[in-house]
């Protein structure tokens, strides 16, 4: 299977102008890598037009999605608004999004149901925080958090790669230090323990072009979920090569 690599722009690029210019460098040059699957995950404000514009050239994902398609909901995008303007994947239950915005796990189920059921791919992020991990509880908290947000879903969408796992530590996410290609491949062995042996599981968390290559070598990690390193254009071409020649 194609390797899967999701870029999460997060809160940048800060223009349209350069926000075209990355997916731009990046669409032209994913042409050519035939086994690697590339997903551009850019803010909401640019998603339609980049959308339309690299129709036919490059995959797009929502960084987030609410859990009602109409209503009374301030500030909101929904998962058929989403659809609509060309996205195919969403990032559900990023740590950002639990630690700064207060998501739990309740809410992340709801996002989940709503955006399978307006036919998005899911990429549901999971990880455990620093002291979690000190204490051993890596495991459990995942167990925890697959089983409130995944509650309903049918293994039919797991072995149908309509959902993938992303396995994000906190304390790896962009501090510059990732989890060992090892130890991740550990948790990703684990998650598919629990889900079943045909889910994707990506690692996420200081991925970059001098290790995505150990980390996509592991046999239990189908792909990454890279942030900082996806908006240097040349680097992240570079970590598509890497993903399209293992
Ligand atoms: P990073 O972010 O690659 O900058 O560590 C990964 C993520 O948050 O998805």
């Amino acid at each position: 299977m194609k390797k899967l690599i999701v870029a999460n722009w997060k809160l940048n690029p800060q223009t349209y102008r350069r926000a075209e210019k990355l997916a731009g460098a990046i669409s032209r040059a994913a042409k050519s890598f035939r086994s690697v699957e590339t997903v551009l995950c850019p803010p909401f404000v640019w998603l339609e037009c980049l959308a339309d514009e690299f129709a036919g050239k490059a995959v797009f994902g929502g960084q987030d999605v609410f859990w009602e398609n109409q209503g009374p909901y301030t500030g909101e995008v929904s998962p058929t608004m989403l659809k609509a303007v060309g996205a195919q994947w969403v990032i559900i239950g990023h740590s950002e999004r639990r630690r700064h915005l207060g998501e739990t796990d309740e809410m992340i189920h709801r996002k989940v149901k709503a955006a399978r059921a307006a036919g998005l791919k899911v990429i549901l992020c999971v990880g455990e925080t620093l002291a979690a991990r000190r204490r051993g509880h890596t495991h459990a908290v995942l167990r925890s958090q697959m089983r409130k947000a995944l509650a309903g879903v049918k293994r039919f969408d797991m072995k149908n790669s309509r959902l993938v796992i992303a396995y994000e530590p906190v304390w790896a996410i962009g501090t510059g230090m990732p989890e060992t290609p090892q130890n991740a491949n550990a948790v990703a062995a684990f998650v598919r323990n629990v889900l079943g042996t045909h889910i994707r599981v990506l690692y996420g968390g200081s991925v970059n072009a001098g290790n995505i290559r150990e980390y996509l070598m592991m046999p239990a990690i189908s792909g990454a979920l890279v942030g900082g390193a996806s908006l240097r254009p040349a680097e992240f071409i570079k970590m598509l090569a890497i993903a399209d020649s293992v």
